[in-house]
């Protein structure tokens, strides 16, 4: 059997009692990992000056972790320059955050050269390899041109953006034509992978042939749409074991009879955190029956900290905080908690199945594994509400949960009131619903339909 190799810039090991600030493609390639084993290959982590020629490789049960660190330039330019500072807010449709400099540019492809010659000797003719997410576009171009004869196939965790914000990269036709070099190349929606085609035909002059497959001169590859999902079965059981804790039974005791409304996101400006609580200081000023009635409870770990629009977003949410807390807040009530940390991730999910509303409203998002991970951690006799943003990837396939569009306050905070009030048989309804389609595609089934689709072209 062919050895599954994984690429990407996060490697995680998985702990289901750990996390907290991880992202989606760190916990969602964790789990696909484990029952699969095989070599996960990426950035360790760390910023070093000595560089070393060869990656570290450690051993943890089925998965050799090979790991290689970063200069302070190469952190620079590729990670928090080119990946974070261009690719990052244009494919979450934030033009206005990005800022190109070609310095970063010519670092992301070295660092995705430095990943190729590191990543080359521990390859084996038998392999899938398998590389994820935006910070690595060029890497299987690379690879192939080393002589790298096994299927290569590309993951895109975040949405992929139209043609004409996708022109505004001064070199976007070498990222699609990078693109084109993978056998198989994965988007999370339709709209991603309607976005990809356009730009294949458009922005290249390419052509797109019967079968999902695009041809560009010498490049021919198949593209897909692979909805990232959860484990889903077993997520409630650790859920349960999170309220051991003493977080949550410190948060369990604190609500007394209130109704808690939970959000979980890193501190992102795709995660629309400022709409969002704009909309539940709406909820307060315009349904007064709320107040003491709610405690809203926003989880949000500091993210790329070090990059300019993260840390004016983090300065700005302060002071909306600030002044909801400053405004509703009594003696014994506060409206809202706010905390930049992550926790353990069966903590989080115990905390999702207290709550009677999930709040996971970006203004942009790939897919949103939050939302999945809220619906699967409740109690099918008693479950919360999820209201959930269109403009998420997953709200394709949650389509039962409360919909809305996270531009649209109004329409946010009526949401948050329908959630809060309704009744326990359009709970189940929903809910039944939304964990029909999760069982159908969990996180397994995400992983054997790629590589299935992958192994074809060996
Ligand atoms: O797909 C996006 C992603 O890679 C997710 O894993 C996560 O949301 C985020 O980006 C992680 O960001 P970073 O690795 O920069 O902390």
């Amino acid at each position: 059997m062919s050895r599954l190799v994984v690429v990407s810039n996060r490697v995680a090991k998985l702990d289901s009692t750990k996390s907290g600030s991880q992202g989606g493609l760190a916990v969602g390639v964790a789990a696909a990992m484990s029952k699969a084993g095989g070599l996960w290959f990426g950035w360790s982590g760390k910023i070093e000056s000595a560089q070393r020629s060869e990656a570290r490789v450690e051993t943890a049960g089925n998965i050799d972790y090979a790991t290689v660190s970063l200069n302070q330039v190469e952190y620079n330019q590729y990670y928090k320059g080119f990946a974070n500072s261009v690719l990052w807010p244009l494919f979450h449709q934030r033009p206005d955050l990005m800022s190109y400099r070609e310095v970063d540019f010519e670092g992301y492809l070295s660092v995705n050269e430095k990943m190729a010659r590191l990543l080359l000797p521990l390859l084996r003719p038998d392999d899938t390899v398998w590389i994820h997410d935006y910070h690595l576009i060029p890497l299987g171009g690379l690879l192939r041109r080393a002589g790298i004869t096994c299927p290569i196939g590309f993951f895109l965790h975040i949405p992929f953006p139209p043609l004409d914000l996708l022109r505004t990269v001064p070199r976007y036709r070498e990222l699609i034509t990078a693109l084109m070099e993978y056998d198989l190349v994965g988007f999370q929606t339709d709209v991603d992978y309607r976005g990809f085609q356009f730009s294949v035909v458009y922005g290249l002059g390419g052509e797109a042939l019967p079968d999902n497959c695009f041809r560009y001169r010498d490049y021919e590859c198949k593209a897909g749409v692979y909805p990232i999902s959860i484990e889903t079965d077993t997520l409630r059981e650790v859920g349960k074991t999170g309220e051991a804790s003493e977080e949550f039974k410190r948060l369990e005791q604190s609500l007394t009879d209130r109704q808690l409304i939970v959000g979980v996101d890193r501190l992102d400006y795709s995660k629309g955190l400022p709409q969002r609580l704009r909309a539940y200081e709406n909820l307060l000023r315009t349904q007064p029956e709320f107040i003491r009635k709610v405690v809203y409870l926003q989880v949000a770990p500091v993210s790329r900290g070090d990059v300019k629009a993260y840390a004016d977003l983090a300065h700005q949410i302060d002071e909306q905080v600030g002044h909801i807390v400053g405004t509703y807040a009594d003696f014994d009530w506060v409206p809202l908690r706010y905390l930049n940390r992550g926790f353990r991730r069966n903590t989080i999910l115990a905390m999702y199945n207290l709550a009677s509303v999930g709040y996971v409203t970006p203004l942009r998002d790939g897919m949103n594994l939050v939302a999945k991970e809220f619906v699967a951690a409740q109690d099918p006799d008693n479950p919360g509400v999820l209201v959930l943003s269109d403009m998420a990837g997953a709200a394709d396939e949650l389509d039962a949960a409360l919909l809305v569009n996270p531009y649209d306050s109004e329409q946010v905070t009526q949401g948050l009131a329908e959630a809060l009030s309704m009744p326990l048989a359009e709970r189940k309804e929903r809910w039944q619903s939304m964990m029909a389609v999760l069982r159908d595609n969990d996180i397994h089934h995400w992983q054997e339909r790629f590589l299935e689709d992958l192994g074809q072209f060996r």
